[in-house]
């Protein structure tokens, strides 16, 4: 079967590193596509916006299942232009992306399923937002409704900083807020692989958002992450399952809009238990690598039978290795940064070792930074120690001076 994934990021060179190991697969095709997955797969120059020229690509080369790695061209639709067509597609419709692409949809479903998530409410103008959050006071957490690649959120630890938050958010025309009680306790990455009617659970990771070392500064796409989470006991697999993920696929199927693809919970673990943070309906990144680096099933009967709509015999197995992932990203990111940088040298990454790109591209035989975070880079080890130390022995070895990292990915776990 030929496939052609949709992404150009290491969320998508790790996918398409693990699909071209299947024996399945005949040719594998990336749109876009970056330097480090020409090397797994042929990338095409196709834009995922123009889903007509995604149609008649994937037409004239019989691919036989699309994959979609973000989650812009799934709230975009590309699924429901597809689907009619007979063309198997990995990621949800339009309509059951607003999981991830509006969190008033979402905490909507919550409230209707009894799923535990924080009290919220949501508004469509500034001064009963106000007067809300000076009723329930600080700490308290204000969202802008919408895609907000993870910058729409104000974590306010006092009343000034939640009024200001709930300004900026109306500043914009045809705003709108939910402002949620702030809930405590550490957070994990909970993934599942859905086919509309049953989520089979797929992997569990932690998220280093944060840009600087100690969780300082500005909220990122994520600097690092590794896997498993030592905090996602079976036990809260079993309870996540139960309370949160088998809820949200009934009540999405209730709706007429059953969820297909991969279902990622950010979960917050409270002293009351697992609660939702918030929904994605696509790997994350750099999640995905972690989970890349352990999956030893077939990634693609997995991809097939979710995007068919029949996951009642899939049974993922994992090596009981762990995982960490660094990225090292543009300084400067993710505010403002040089682009075009030279990366003039990368490793030859060992057993268990790979070096996925994210923002890379090819200039003149030169290898180049064309994004904030730029590379991901993945080792595995007997513990998330050991795992950490192997990625931090390769990191070292990349000679790219605009480049910087976190030299404390995957401390929570390390002891
Ligand atoms: P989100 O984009 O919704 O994942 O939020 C980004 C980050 O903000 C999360 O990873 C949490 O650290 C934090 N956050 C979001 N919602 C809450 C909440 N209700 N209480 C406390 N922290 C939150
Ligand atoms: N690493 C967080 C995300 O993919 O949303």
């Amino acid at each position: 079967m030929d496939i052609l994934l949709i992404g150009s990021g290491g969320r998508e060179h790790a996918l398409a590193a693990k699909i071209a190991t299947s024996p399945r697969v005949g040719r594998l095709y990336a749109a876009p596509g970056n330097p480090g997955i020409a090397t797994v797969a042929e990338c095409v120059d196709l834009d995922p916006a123009d889903h007509a020229a995604v149609l008649s690509f994937v037409r004239e080369k019989s691919v036989g299942l699309v994959v979609v790695g973000p989650e812009v061209p799934l709230v975009e639709g590309i699924a429901d232009a597809l689907e009619p067509h007979g063309i198997a597609v990995f990621g949800p419709s339009r309509a059951a992306a607003q999981l991830e692409g509006s969190k008033g949809f979402t905490k909507d479903l919550c409230a209707r399923m009894g799923i535990p998530t924080a009290r919220f409410r949501r508004f469509d103008a500034a001064e009963p937002a106000r007067a809300y959050i000076e009723s329930e006071g600080a700490p308290i957490v204000v969202k802008a409704d919408g895609l907000a690649a993870g910058k729409g959120v104000t974590v306010a630890a006092t009343l000034s900083e939640a009024l200001d938050a709930v300004d900026a958010c109306f500043a914009m025309p045809g705003a709108s807020v939910v402002i949620e009680e702030c809930m405590t306790g550490p957070e994990a990455s909970f993934f599942c692989l859905c086919d509309g009617v049953r989520a089979v659970p797929f992997g569990t990771a932690e998220d280093h958002k944060r840009a600087f070392d100690g969780d300082m500064g500005p909220n990122t796409g994520g600097m690092g992450a590794y896997s498993p989470s030592l905090l996602m006991t079976p036990e809260l697999v079993e309870r996540t399952m139960r309370e949160i993920v088998n809820p949200t696929l009934k009540g999405m199927a209730d709706a007429g809009m059953p969820f297909k693809g991969v279902l990622y919970a950010g979960l917050m673990l409270t002293s009351e238990g697992p609660k939702l943070i918030e929904y994605n309906v696509r790997f994350g990144d750099p999640e995905a690598q972690v989970l890349m680096m352990r999956l030893e099933s077939d990634i693609v009967p997995l991809l097939e039978a979710a995007a068919r709509g029949d996951l009642s015999t899939a049974d993922p197995a994992w090596s009981g290795a762990a995982a960490v992932t660094v990225v090292m990203a543009s300084k400067g990111y993710p505010g403002a940064f040089e682009k075009g940088t030279p990366i003039s040298a990368l490793p030859q990454p060992g057993e268990g070792e790979a070096i996925f790109h994210a923002g890379t591209s090819q200039s003149a035989g030169q290898l180049i930074a064309t994004g904030g975070r730029v590379l991901t880079v993945t080792a595995t080890g007997n513990g998330v120690s050991e795992a950490a130390d192997r990625a931090y022995r390769l990191v070292a070895k990349v000679e790219w001076p605009n480049g910087f990292y976190r030299t404390d990915i995957a401390h929570r776990a390390r002891g």
